[in-house]
């Protein structure tokens, strides 16, 4: 199969590592991105890469594609590392979960359950080993759960690091580039700048995140279910040198993220709000209170920065990955990641460049095509 020349609407960690993939086995790749690459929901993220704690009853499916992507992380950041000059932040203490009361704790046991008949590997703390690890967790504290594979990157660094390496590749970047799909006879021909100007291509990838059902040119049919869900979050400045807390730590609200240069991110907030930007009194004091339940000494704690980012959700909170069978030919759709952007950006990659090369569609792909929508429901 000829791969032909590729076109990628949106440089988020999406389109960049799928550009970079592209790009390293010599296709010709252009990333059209409408801002500044990297300034998305990429841009916004916490960085963690937790197929374990973050799976929730029901997801089954999603779990064995988190799964398989966290797995690839190790390589896929040390590869990124040499091929950019840019350390991309993997830290790899685990995360810990932690229940506050005994319902909670009822809750915990549930998910943990769940969580193990996936195959995910967890391991039960009582409160006093959970102190062991982390000694500023408060006091009330009413068990927890270790997960040892759900680490983090610094997603920030990740998006500037694969734009580095995707350029070095030989790919192309158009930034402050807003574009729509050119499609005729029921074909993409490319993509059309905003002022009219065509960019032929054989393919176009639609990596656009919560914009992606927004972008011009989609014929309605080939319209992706994804929409922003909003997420609020802040970052405290902890001294480097004496951090409150190494590992990721959810709590039943929050989730606390400590990264190396001292910020603690504290987040985040998951609000059906369209593109509304604003921070509200409310989100902040959520997080602020979900966190000193846990933790009470984050109290001393300057604010360093606070911040607002739009997920790409879809209707089953899993990637929409591949073509559309009703067309147009040619068009690839790789969005909808919604929680999971961060962790799941090497594996899409993967898969979305295996398929725009080869023509295959990975049995790992093969839940997550975007016409699983379309089937009809059943009478049960
Ligand atoms: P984006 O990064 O949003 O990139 C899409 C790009 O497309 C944007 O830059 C946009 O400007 C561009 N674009 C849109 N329309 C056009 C157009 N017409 N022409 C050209 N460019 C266009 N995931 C994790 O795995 N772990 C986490 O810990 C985590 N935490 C999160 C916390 C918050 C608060 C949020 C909001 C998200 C979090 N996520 C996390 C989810 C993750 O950030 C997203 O799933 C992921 O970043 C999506 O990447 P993307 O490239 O699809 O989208
Ligand atoms: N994955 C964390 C979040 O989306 O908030």
């Amino acid at each position: 199969m000829s791969t032909g020349s590729v076109a990628i609407v949106g440089g988020g960690i999406i389109g960049l590592a799928i550009g970079w993939r592209l790009a390293q086995t010599a296709v010709a790749v252009d990333v059209f991105e409408r801002g500044e690459a990297g300034h998305g929901a990429s841009f916004a993220a916490a960085g963690m890469l937790a197929a374990g704690v973050e799976t929730e009853p029901g997801e089954a499916a999603l779990c064995a594609l988190t799964k398989r992507g966290q797995a690839l992380w190790p390589d896929f950041a040390a590869e990124l590392d040499a091929a950019s000059g840019i350390a991309v932040g993997l830290r790899q203490e685990g995360t810990i979960e932690v229940a506050l009361t005994r319902d909670d704790a009822a809750r915990l046991r549930h998910s943990f359950d769940f969580q193990r008949r996936q195959g995910v590997a967890l391991e039960w703390l009582s409160a006093a080993e959970a102190r062991a690890r982390e000694p500023y967790l408060g006091p009330q504290l009413a068990g927890a759960v270790f997960s040892p594979h759900d680490h983090q990157v610094e997603n920030r660094r990740v998006v500037q690091a694969l734009r580095a390496a995707f350029l070095a590749a030989g790919g192309r970047l158009h930034e402050n580039a807003e574009v729509g799909l050119a499609v005729a006879h029921g074909r993409i021909t490319g993509v059309v700048r905003a002022d009219g100007a065509l960019h032929a291509a054989d393919r176009v990838v639609l990596a656009a995140g919560a914009w992606s059902a927004a972008v011009a040119g989609l014929p309605a049919s080939a319209r992706p279910a994804v929409r922003p869900i909003k997420g609020q979050m802040l970052a405290l400045r902890m001294d480097p040198g004496a951090p409150l807390l190494r590992h990721v730590l959810w709590t039943p609200r929050v989730y606390l993220v400590p990264r190396d240069d001292g910020r603690l991110l504290i987040g985040a907030t998951t609000e059906e709000r369209g593109f509304d930007a604003s921070l509200t009194a409310g989100g902040l004091l959520s997080l602020l209170e979900g966190a000193w339940r846990a933790m009470p000494a984050i109290e001393d704690l300057p604010i360093a920065e606070t911040w607002v980012g739009f997920r790409p959700g879809s209707r089953d909170d899993a990637p929409l990955l591949g073509p559309i069978a009703s067309g147009p030919e040619g068009l690839v759709l790789a969005t909808g990641h919604h929680r999971n952007g961060i962790l799941l950006a090497p594996i899409t990659a993967d898969l979305i460049a295996r398929y725009l090369t080869t023509g295959a569609i990975d049995p790992a792909m093969a839940p997550f095509l975007p016409d699983r929508f379309a089937a009809p429901v059943s009478a049960t």
